[in-house]
């Protein structure tokens, strides 16, 4: 397998870019990523013509994968051929508004952004213009893109920032308690009650392994956010559109969000973020009320078609029965692996996301466990040692995941997401035979 071409383009890079890329866990391959020539179905090829079966899948957003079917290549192209965009209204913004108005419970109305860090920057700023209080809870390890507010690190006693660049002063408004965690949220309640504009929190933890919420865990954030007056924004820039089908994962879950942030698959593969909820909370956006939000690429036309073409392709095929059908086979497949080769390992993941987490401790016998993916289930004999939190999946194995495992995929022409943290994802565009091949190779590397 010969990397000649990724080299000489990494090196160039290196010149003029820091770390040589656009987003910081590119780099993380070492000695340097693979450059992408393009995509095919569920495979990318490099730019030495390496071909990989991809459950990178573009960190998210590319829920149909790299072929887009031809009803959706159209509908994007005949945008693009029109003029990119014009800093006026268009009518496929409200089409798209619509439609997600229409799928998902909670959406009473909706703004489209750019990104999944300016959805929830935004959310942010809404929920404090909107109960007139500063302080946001968060989950350590949770992730909410490249922003002052999330940024933090610590406990709700002692925040601090966990980027260069962001004051403290800034991360003293953030509280961070552990995902799962009931007593910790109810303490922070207590302590800060009437300054908490909101809950902020991944429907399942899907940037730090993926952690699957204990039972009744939104129910009681749901709860515990209404008694103080405080709002409960689910981030769904990963979930969305991904777990519960067209619905999100809170149809899953059956809990009612006041704001859901939206990214990644609701643009299509192109940049999007979004902040949908209920209409009296995003009527205060301006110009309808006084929480400054704009953006001169917000709604734009080709993103805003390769959104409505995605999910509307998705309405009337059966894209979430094939995803969620090979990622119930992938995991079902990696927990009879692990349970052979490595039992103290935990196989995670619903619906198309799937990760294995090298947590270091299992139990004496498997018999009886969840056998397509952790759901923190009580009675299973893995539930004491399956990661509840951030905090347990750092303290897995991620140095043996990272330097010797994701290699030892590369090399049987797997990719798999960059760290222990990321999860993956499967595509329309993956097989079967994506799946067998890749469960083989995971019998080799593990
Ligand atoms: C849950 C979640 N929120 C927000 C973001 C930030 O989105 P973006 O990278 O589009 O800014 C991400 C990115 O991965 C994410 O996973």
């Amino acid at each position: 397998m010969s990397d000649d071409n990724s080299r000489e383009l990494y090196d160039r890079a290196l010149s003029v870019m820091p770390g040589g890329v656009n987003s910081a866990v590119r780099a993380a391959i070492e000695p340097y990523p693979f450059f992408v020539r393009k995509g095919d179905g569920g495979h990318v090829i490099d730019a030495d013509g390496n071909r990989y079966i991809d459950w990178v899948m573009g960190l998210g957003p590319l829920l149909l994968g790299h072929t887009l079917p031809e009803q959706v290549q159209a509908g994007i192209q005949q945008r693009a051929s029109e003029g990119p965009m014009y800093g006026a209204p268009t009518e496929i913004e409200v089409d798209l508004a619509e439609f997600v108005v229409r799928h998902v419970p909670s959406v009473e109305k909706i703004r489209f952004v750019n990104s999944g860090t300016e959805a929830t920057t935004s959310a942010v700023r809404l929920a404090r213009g909107y109960t007139g209080r500063n302080k946001i809870v968060v989950m350590q390890g949770g992730y909410h893109g490249a922003q002052e507010s999330t940024l933090v690190e610590g406990d709700a006693e002692n925040p601090r920032p966990s980027s260069a660049g962001i004051p403290q002063s800034f991360s003293e408004h953030t509280l961070p308690v552990p995902f799962n965690d009931e007593d910790a949220m109810r303490a922070v309640f207590e302590d800060h009650g009437d300054d908490i504009a909101a809950v902020l929190t991944e429907p399942i933890l899907g940037n730090h392994g993926i952690v699957y919420p204990e039972d009744g865990y939104h129910e009681f954030l749901r709860e515990i956010t209404a008694e103080h007056g405080s709002l409960l924004i689910f981030d769904e820039v990963i979930t969305g559109f991904r777990v519960g089908g067209l619905g999100c994962a809170q149809s899953e879950f059956g809990v009612t969000p006041d704001l859901t942030t939206f990214g990644k698959i609701i643009g299509g593969g192109f940049p999007v973020g979004a902040i949908g909820g209920r209409a009296d909370i995003i009527e205060h956006f301006t110009p309808s009320g006084d929480v400054f939000q704009a953006g001169t690429f917000s709604g734009h036309p080709v993103t805003m078609a390769a959104g409505l073409e995605t999910l509307q392709f998705a309405a009337e095929n059966d894209v979430y029965g094939h995803v969620d059908r090979l990622g119930d086979r992938l995991r079902r497949g990696l927990t009879d692996i692990v349970a052979d080769q490595a039992p103290s390992y935990t196989v995670t993941g619903t619906a198309s996301m799937f990760k294995v987490i090298f947590t270091r401790d299992g139990p004496d016998s498997l018999e009886g466990q969840c056998e397509a993916g952790c759901r923190q289930d009580a009675d299973c004999p893995r539930y004491d040692y399956a990661p509840k939190n951030a905090a347990d999946v750092k303290n897995a194995e991620t140095e043996r995941w990272r330097r010797i495992f994701w290699g030892q995929m590369k090399d049987q022409d797997v990719f798999l997401s960059q760290n222990q943290f990321e999860c993956q994802f499967v595509s329309y565009g993956h097989t079967d035979e994506d799946v067998d091949r890749t469960l083989e190779a995971y019998k080799e590397a593990l």
